[in-house]
């Protein structure tokens, strides 16, 4: 009889965390089935830069989460000069072709980033002195890979980080060599070569007062020419301890009365101290091994998971606030995993800025911002 009954007992125990584990799974599977892409479908596109891994489908884990939660996809690297432009005459499209088949076949929108900026230039043009040589650059490398793209990519970030923290233009070797006009002169020839895509002006920190003066000032300049230019890209690299609340804001509202959309391109919230956050110039202090500079290394503190959560909720409370300026929302990197913030700017570190953790697993962040979605929309 005991026998019996402790057989039941045990069967009826299996059964149970059987059923408690299939809960469990559904539970997460379900709530983790929600996607941003799904809850900010009438708000805003949702977007990640991808590299050339998750591109080439060599990586699954990233490919059922890009599917899944994004309607739209930046290149990292591979659209940059010194990749899609190796040599003088000599174009590498291969990766691009296979980002812009790659992004038709999961319906997601490519922007493509960027035809012209003073970094990752190739190794050809980087130093060269001759002034027509650089305006020849300038112009090939616009009409070929502009036109290669139209129509294919859903939209271009023509000009990054043309500016200084003071709103001034910065000296890179296109101010130097072909002047003040140049930005004017790069939106006008993707205009040409482009008529299909939408044209964007791309920066960090023009959120800043100072900067984004300078910004307005040279969209203004753009659209005074005769230029089409279709909206200006807020990289949003932040620290989860130090968003600009009030400057986002009232950054949204300036860039939005010059009749553009309003882009969030580059997202994230590192969790990690700066080098340039500690008065001392001690470089010692910055270096890798020091754990003040990499204090969470074997795991992130749920409190700081829990503050990176509320910051992050905060953002998209104000991004829908502003849905009819804000057109785009992109993470930059699908996981923390990718995250260019793991080496920069110091190597070797270990961060968290983004909503997926190192398993691709939903982080309190996430939760926070479909939560933000469902509250709004009731
Ligand atoms: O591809 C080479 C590889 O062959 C080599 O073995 C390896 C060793 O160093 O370097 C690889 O190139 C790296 C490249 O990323 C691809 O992974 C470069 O060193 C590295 O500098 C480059 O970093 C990129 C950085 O732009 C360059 O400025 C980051 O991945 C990318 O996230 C970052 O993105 C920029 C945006 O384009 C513009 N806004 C700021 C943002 C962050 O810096």
């Amino acid at each position: 009889m005991i026998k019996k009954m402790s057989l039941n007992l045990y069967a009826a125990t299996i059964l149970l965390s059987a059923l408690i584990i299939n809960t469990q799974t559904v539970v997460a599977q379900s709530t983790f089935a929600t996607s941003l892409k799904e809850v900010f479908k009438n708000d805003f596109l949702i977007g990640t830069a991808i590299n050339t891994q998750q591109i080439e489908e060599k990586d699954t884990a990233s490919d059922r989460l890009i599917k899944q939660q994004f309607n739209a996809v930046t290149p990292e690297n591979i659209m940059k000069a010194e990749i899609i432009q190796p040599g003088w005459d000599k174009y590498n499209f291969d990766l691009a072709d296979k980002l812009v088949a790659y992004a038709k076949k999961n319906n997601l929108k490519v922007n493509a980033h960027n035809l012209i900026w003073h970094s990752q230039l190739p190794s050809f043009m980087r130093h060269m002195q001759d002034a027509d040589s650089v305006r020849k650059y300038f112009v090939n490398h616009i009409n070929t890979v502009a036109a290669h793209y139209d129509g294919k990519v859903y939209s271009w970030d023509v000009v990054n980080e043309a500016l200084n923290e003071d709103g001034t233009l910065r000296k890179s070797i296109f101010l130097q060599k072909l002047g003040d006009d140049y930005v004017v002169e790069a939106f006008r020839l993707a205009q040409k070569a482009s008529p299909h895509s939408k044209l964007y002006y791309n920066d960090y920190n023009i959120e800043q007062p100072q900067k984004r003066a300078g910004a307005i000032a040279l969209i203004k300049k753009i659209k005074a020419a005769g230029v089409r230019i279709d909206g200006v890209g807020i990289q949003g690299h932040w620290r989860y301890d130090k968003v600009p609340m009030k400057d986002i804001e009232e950054s949204i509202k300036e860039f939005s009365t010059l009749g553009i959309e309003v882009m969030f391109t580059e997202l994230d919230l590192s969790v990690l101290p700066n080098p340039w956050d500690n008065a001392t110039a001690d470089v010692s202090a910055t270096a890798a091994g020091n754990a003040k500079m990499n204090p969470y290394a074997n795991g992130l503190p749920d409190s700081v998971a829990q503050m990176q959560a509320k910051a992050y909720a905060d953002l998209f409370q104000l991004f829908l606030k502003y849905k009819k300026s804000v057109s785009r929302v992109t993470f930059w990197g699908v996981n923390d995993g990718q995250s260019w913030l793991n080496g920069w700017p110091i190597r070797g570190r270990t961060n968290y800025p983004l909503l997926f953790d190192r398993n691709f697993q939903p982080k309190p962040a996430f939760y926070r911002v479909i939560a933000t979605a469902k509250s709004v929309s009731k």
